[in-house]
């Protein structure tokens, strides 16, 4: 009878929870009390001084729970005394500030996948599985003043991940998810004369992270502003500014929707509402507003020969809004973006799109970005010549599209919805029509909080997520919100303007434009620039220039998304797994142009060079023909220099634009383009006509191998020179199974090694590939290595530079004599892999200050130098695992495998840039130490 009892119970138990289900695990439930969305109404610079914002951010107090078992329930309750409790900056990340453990996951969910619940038993061995759905709580205090009661306040979260609960003095007022964007609640009826208590409580996952599951470190808590707003009581709800060109752009029709409405208990009486841009001012006036009424108003106004925006010109028209004492500032920039059949352009223009991909990530603060930060990081872009951002994948912070607008970068705006962990383009989620509300809410909240923005081109209903009728109500909503911009989807062109294809070859992507007859093309992704990469990146764009229907491409991405972690003494770059986070996927958030730090990598200068928007082509008659890619900019608009430089017989001319005033990015004479040209080649020694001496006993020299060589009493050789075929992968190769491949070249046998002893410190060395067999696979290098003492770590060397470049990957690293410690010459990357080399190098010298070490070749070298070997980084999983400083290797080729520019996944290095082990190969150099 007991056991029956107790099943019965059980049953009751199960049955009660089934039927209320939490708000948190409830698609239905979105929010509660929500304001409903609208747009940014001040701009984002003035909110600092803006009189309707108090700033809520700062240190609160905080209680992080496990699971939501373990939460204090009561904490909201003004009788709870949480002085004891931890402090947390607000905005920021509760991981990032000591509680619980960030983790980094690309497609699967991190909690065990059964929507709606987040809270269903995953593997042992994954963190959610202890941490069933982890609880921050936070308080904070603020006060009201006497006046503030008499006005609306509203409580405005610009972003919590990934749902919350709020309360005001012990009251419930709300509840939301959907989290990189803003939710607002009236408060008014809450706060009282003096200290107010404020309480958040916090849950890492709800039905909404079901939607939330992009390749990011998935990290939680209040990270975005918190703001009090206290506004009159007939004040803007809200304002959408269009700016519409007619057909020829000889003039624009302004229209601005503007909701008013009357939030207090009486009806107002004679609202003014004034529009005010170009210098005019437009007014329209309600009469009666009634109480809790929201009514709209349209003016419209004619800008003949508008100056129009683009990426190139950002010409903006600053406007405010006024609404009896409120007053907001915004700028509108007029302009027109279409498909005309499979012809992107913007004001009537095919522009290309030169775009990148951009996390909203910063390795301190993680998902919280400073305003700093977003400016470095758009003059960054800007300077690399970027022209459009995709806010990958989801939606911004506010401020950096007020930058874009003002500094120039068509953006495409991502909303908040990825379903990855049910597969790329899935049913399930899509046809589920218990998701139907969830997916257009996060369509809805990008739309109208970003609607005013000039910037903006395209409407991203997300990525990697659903097809089917829950999509289709994004993309109607999105349509139906605004007409001036045009929506995109990755995952079927049905929902798109234009139609995605990510990470082709340079070949597909050809292949791909040629198929779609109808929409424009467009790579939302392509170029993965993980780790040592961005090969061919040049080839891609030889596709896009020539084909029209081609609206751009944009780089997988921007910024790697290490997080400091201190270890004892250690400071390093953390990826997927260094906080002990199961499930993880490794160093594949390690993907950026730039480090963390927002220091470029060698790559970044590679994409600098090829999207300039100048090309400069020399004619065999010596003149220099100007390629423009730009729309809206004629090559007059810069200064051209022209510079010639003789090194060692060798002369080269570079032709460079460069801007003749300053720029929010950069400053006057900042070069823009810039082209070098060999016009009198370099002499390459010839053999010498030496009979050879014997070196005595100071070079000792075994089969291929030069084994020791005794200049001035001492060894200089810590290992041999010898053939050497072998070099560790990098990243892009991991995939491509570059190293089982290959892996007969570590032993490299078929070559013939030549050494002729000029003198006692001077050899000549020649090497001499001749295949057996056709079948060999490509080689990693053609070349030799060797060891010498830890101290030469002096560099200089005429070839290209002064950064890392590869065969494929060498366009920006122009010819010229570079000296650098080894410290630079080495590229440390987050992920250690195959790096620092160096092509075209005619000569290297590598001294220790007191002596050098002179490699000359007959031909151009490719030269690597590292103060490790192969095997110490073939092993380490970072920098500081590296064992350093017992030699320093130098490898001296003839050539050298390219990175590969394609993707991370298993593409290989375009064959252009291999090495074909089936060809005879041959070359010879001159060691001299001096
Ligand atoms: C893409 C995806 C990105 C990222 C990338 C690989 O397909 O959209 O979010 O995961 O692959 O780094
Ligand atoms: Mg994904």
């Amino acid at each position: 009878m007991k056991r029956v009892l107790i099943l019965l119970t059980t049953i009751l138990a199960i049955t009660v929870q089934a039927q209320i289900p939490h708000d948190w695990e409830n698609p239905a439930v979105l929010g509660i009390n929500k304001l409903p969305y609208h747009a940014t109404l001040q701009l984002p610079s003035k909110w600092k001084d803006c009189r309707e914002i108090q700033s809520l951010d700062g240190q609160w107090q905080f209680h992080w729970s496990k699971d939501p078992k373990s939460r204090p329930v009561d904490f909201y309750k003004e009788s709870y005394d949480v002085s004891g409790w931890d402090k947390i900056t607000v905005p920021g990340n509760w991981q990032l500030q000591g509680f619980g453990r960030p983790i980094y996951v690309n497609m699967q969910y991190p909690f065990h996948r059964d929507r709606p619940s987040v809270t269903s038993e995953p593997n042992k061995d994954w963190y959610a599985y202890d941490h069933r759905n982890p609880v921050g709580s936070y308080v904070t205090f603020f006060d009201a003043t006497k006046e503030m009661l008499s006005k609306n306040l509203i409580l405005h979260f610009g972003g919590v991940h990934s749902a919350f609960y709020v309360w005001v003095n012990g009251q419930k007022v709300g509840y939301s998810q959907n989290s990189m964007s803003p939710a607002e609640f009236d408060i008014t009826k809450y706060v009282c004369k003096g200290k107010n208590k404020l309480a958040v409580e916090v849950y890492r996952w709800s039905d909404g992270s079901y939607l939330e599951c992009q390749d990011m470190w998935r990290l939680s808590g209040i990270f975005r502003e918190v703001q009090l707003w206290v506004r009159p009581l007939v004040h803007i709800a809200d304002y959408h500014v269009t700016a519409v060109p007619n057909k020829d752009f000889s003039q624009a029709t302004v229209t601005a929707d503007i909701a008013v409405c009357n939030m207090g208990k009486k009806k107002a009486k004679n609202v003014n509402v004034s529009f005010n841009i170009d210098g005019k001012i437009l007014n329209s006036q309600f009469p009666i507003l009634n109480s809790k009424d929201t009514v709209n108003i349209t003016l419209t106004y004619l800008i003949i020969n508008p100056k129009l925006w683009s990426a190139e010109k950002p010409n903006l028209y600053p406007y405010s809004i006024e609404v009896g004492d409120e007053h907001f500032d915004n700028q509108l920039g007029v302009k027109r973006v279409e498909c005309v059949g499979e012809v992107f352009k913007i004001n009537g223009k095919n522009v290309k799109l030169r775009g990148v991909n951009r996390h909203d990530h910063h390795p301190v603060t993680g998902r919280y970005v400073d305003d700093a930060t977003y400016e470095e990081d758009l003059r960054l872009m800007k300077q690399a010549n970027i022209n459009f951002l995709r806010t990958s994948h989801y939606p911004d912070r506010e401020y950096i599209y007020e930058l874009c607008d003002r500094w120039g970068i068509y953006v495409m705006d991502e909303a908040n919805q990825e379903t990855h962990g049910y597969g790329y383009a899935n049913r399930v989620m899509g046809e589920d029509i218990a998701w139907e509300k969830a997916h257009v809410d996060r369509a809805e909240s990008l739309v109208k909080r970003d609607f005013n923005h000039p910037c903006v081109i395209l409407w991203s209903l997300g990525n990697e997520g659903a097809v089917g009728p829950n999509i289709q109500a994004m993309y109607d909503k999105a349509c139906q919100l605004d007409s001036t911009r045009l929506p995109f989807y990755d995952c079927h062109p049905r929902y798109s303007a234009l139609h995605d294809f990510g990470y082709p070859t340079p070949d597909v992507l050809k292949a791909e434009a040629e198929k779609e007859t109808e929409k424009p093309l467009i790579a939302r992704e392509y170029a993965h620039a993980m780790g040592n990469s961005m090969g061919n990146f040049q080839e891609y764009w030889d596709v896009i220039y020539a084909d029209s229907s081609i609206a751009g491409a944009a780089i997988w991405d921007w910024v790697d998304q290490g997080l400091l972690k201190k270890d004892g003494d250690k400071e390093y770059w953390a990826y997927g797994g260094d906080f002990g986070d199961k499930p993880n996927d490794g160093p594949f958030c390690i993907n950026g142009l730039i480090g963390p730090d927002r220091k470029p990598h060698p790559h970044y200068y590679e994409v600098q060079h090829v999207y300039q928007p100048l090309q400069f082509v020399r004619e065999t008659d010596g003149t220099i023909r100007i390629i423009n890619h730009d729309s809206f900019t004629a090559p007059s608009e810069y200064e051209i220099a022209r510079d010639t430089m003789t090194i060692d017989g060798e002369t080269t001319l570079t032709v460079s634009a460069r801007l003749k005033g300053d720029k929010p990015w950069a400053k006057k004479g900042f070069v823009v383009a810039s082209e070098q040209f060999v016009l009198q080649s370099y002499q390459f020694p010839k053999v010498p006509l030496l009979s050879g001496g014997d070196g005595g006993r100071l070079i000792t020299i075994d089969g291929n191998s030069l084994t020791s060589w005794i200049v001035d009493g001492k060894e200089m050789l810590v290992a041999p020179l010898e053939p050497y075929f072998w070099k560790p992968e990098n990243d892009n190769q991991h995939a491509a199974q570059f190293a089982q491949r290959t892996a007969v070249w570590r032993n490299a046998s078929d070559v013939t090694v030549k050494y002729t002893v000029i003198n006692e410190r001077q050899i000549l060395v020649d090497v001499d590939y001749k295949p057996s067999g056709n079948d060999n696979p490509v080689m990693p290098k053609f070349g030799m290595h060797m060891r010498i003492p830890a101290d030469y770590t002096i560099i200089e060397y005429y070839g290209r530079g002064p950064w890392e470049n590869y065969p494929d990957r060498k366009r920006s690293a122009f010819l010229g004599r570079y000296m650098m410690p080894l410290s630079e010459f080495e590229t440390e990357y987050i992920h250690p892999q195959d790096n620092g080399n160096r092509c075209d190098v005619r000569w290297c010298n590598i001294g220790n200050g007191k002596r050098t070490l002179r490699i000359d070749g007959l031909q151009p070298l490719c030269i690597r130098a590292w103060d490790y070997g192969e095997e110490d980084l073939e092993t380490a999983k970072h920098p500081h695992d590296i064992l350093r400083g017992r030699f320093v290797n130098l490898n001296i080729d003839l050539n050298i495998h390219g990175v590969g520019g394609v993707d991370t996944w298993g593409q290989r290095t375009l064959p252009q840039y291999t090495i074909d082990g089936n060809q005879p190969h041959h070359y010879s150099f001159i060691l001299e130490w001096q």
